[in-house]
């Protein structure tokens, strides 16, 4: 969908449906006033009959509204004026983006932007289009006959008033386009079935993402290449499948050339049946997220290309499949890292700290000013915080609350457990220098510590995103997490988080 600026007089705005909100007890918004007064009280005689209350998310569409240049007003409940903030910004951004979709029109201007919450108009900006398209997206791809709605919302306009159109706040609707499509990207790429997105697909949307920018730059490692770099550890995970592994490399140059890029490593792992120590049938098929975090990268690494944003960025993207077969990692099967340090395979279904190991390892030839990994990693994690964070560690206390705040700010929140040098004993091996499991307690953070004997030489932090990245039940689905947080970071170290 396309975003436009929109300022001058409210009343003067043509267009098929202008969007206005009334707080809670029917309290009028700015706009809602200046509707109201023009057509010598419509509004405040519709709100007297008392069917619309201006609760959060409430919604009523209104028709022949006196005096006004638009064919429609669109009234939507803000819920408590002392409380309204960024939340209720994405949340009433979101009623509103689909309750258009669903009344047929292809434009329409909101004037939510315009009021006041305690953020900058940029802030409120950018996350009114990103919770509209998020709230407008729909994965039909694999339907032979999507339900099409012949007359879809094509063109929304975010009313200002009378405030001119600055360079910043343009910046802003910039940087809520790029995002919201990176989210899009990581959605799709995870939603797509197993049987489609294999590691050669993710490959192949690298370089179609590759293709839009010439400041992105993709490299993709065979299993050949692989194998004389020394990643016994990632192929053997791959042994099982006959989807042969990937390594994606994609290269952001857009900072100073000498500027140490930031890495990202997603763990993308396009069907976890969990090997010879095969996953229980229940759910499986939600396996084919296991990607996410590979997807999380991809999606970021557009959105950084879309804003062109002044920093350099590499995403690494381990790729495989993880099936049992004849050839297939046994339990007890030792394997060699890139690192040189041996690994004795107790679990099969711990595949993606093995092939993450080898990436973090290649991470170092970025000569990376951090390192941040995100993989869908321990089934512990949804235990320990469910959807509502991703599980952070981290090597590095400032890195861990600069991604903490990016999460706060980006609504796509993190929470940081510990990462002590305790817990790294439950790796101890009688065979290898270390075992790939931990045993009962703490699966997340001995996941995390497994990786961690492979970061020393950087800045790290990883962000465990089983919880985060989809959604079960009804409404299944992927939900584009960490690229909010992920981006929001990135436009920070940028300083244009205006
Ligand atoms: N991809 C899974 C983690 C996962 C499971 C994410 C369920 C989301 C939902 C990972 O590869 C895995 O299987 N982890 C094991 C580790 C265990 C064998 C130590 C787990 O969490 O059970
Ligand atoms: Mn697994
Ligand atoms: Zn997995």
């Amino acid at each position: 969908m396309d975003y436009l600026l929109k300022t001058g007089d409210i009343t003067k705005q043509r267009t098929a449906c202008l969007v206005v909100g009334v707080y809670n007890k029917k309290k009028m918004s700015a706009a809602a006033e200046a509707i109201d007064k023009n057509s010598r009280g419509a509004l405040s005689k519709i709100l007297k009959k008392g069917d619309f209350q201006g609760k959060a998310g409430e919604i009523q569409m209104l028709y022949n509204i006196p005096g006004s240049a638009c064919d429609r007003v669109l009234l939507v409940g803000l819920g408590s004026e002392k409380e309204y903030g960024i939340k209720t910004v994405r949340s009433t951004a979101a009623a509103v983006a689909k309750a258009l979709e669903n009344s047929y029109v292809i434009e329409a201007i909101s004037a939510l932007p315009e009021v006041s919450a305690d953020e900058s108009l940029s802030k409120i900006l950018r996350e009114t289009i990103i919770a509209s398209e998020n709230a407008l997206y729909q994965f039909d791809q694999c339907k032979s006959e999507p339900e099409k709605n012949g007359r879809p919302l094509k063109k929304l306009g975010l009313f200002i008033g009378k405030q001119r159109k600055s360079q910043q706040i343009e910046q802003a609707i910039t940087q809520g386009k790029a995002i919201a499509h990176g989210v899009t990207l990581a959605k799709t790429l995870g939603n797509l079935p197993g049987n489609i997105c294999t590691p050669s697909y993710l490959a192949d949307q690298a370089r179609a993402l590759g293709r839009k920018s010439k400041k992105l730059n993709i490299q993709v490692l065979e299993e050949k290449r692989m194998k004389a770099l020394g990643m016994g550890s990632l192929l053997s995970v791959s042994r099982g499948s006959t989807e042969p592994a990937k390594l994606i490399i994609i290269e952001y140059k857009g900072g100073p050339a000498k500027s140490k890029p930031v890495v990202l490593v997603g763990k993308g792992l396009t069907f976890d049946a969990g090997g010879i120590s095969l996953k229980p049938a229940a759910a499986m098929d939600e396996m084919k997220y296991d990607m996410c975090g590979g997807a999380s990268v991809l999606g970021t690494l557009a959105a950084c290309a879309e804003a062109e944003l002044p920093i350099n960025v590499v995403g690494l993207v381990p790729a495989s499949e993880n099936l049992p077969d004849g050839s297939a990692n046994k339990p007890g099967d030792i394997v060699t890292s890139m690192s040189g340090q041996t690994i004795e395979i107790l679990n099969t279904d711990a595949e993606g700290r093995l092939i993450l190991c080898d990436a973090l390892t290649y991470a170092k030839r970025f000569n990376p000013d951090v390192v941040i990994d995100i993989a869908t990693l321990t089934g512990a994690c949804i235990v320990a915080l469910g959807d509502k964070a991703s599980g952070l560690m981290s090597n590095n206390d400032t890195l861990a609350n600069d991604l903490l705040a990016a999460g706060e700010r980006s609504g796509d929140r993190a929470w940081r457990l510990p990462l002590w040098d305790e817990y790294q004993s439950q790796l101890d091996s009688n065979f290898a220098d270390m075992a790939n499991i931990g045993g009962k307690g703490a699966g997340t953070i001995t996941a995390a510590c497994f990786l961690a004997r492979y970061t020393k030489a950087y800045k790290w932090a990883h962000l465990d995103i089983a919880g985060t990245a989809w959604l079960s039940g009804a409404n299944k689905g992927s939900t584009g997490k960490p690229v909010p947080l992920l981006t929001q970071y990135l436009i920070k170290r940028c300083k244009l988080d205006k």
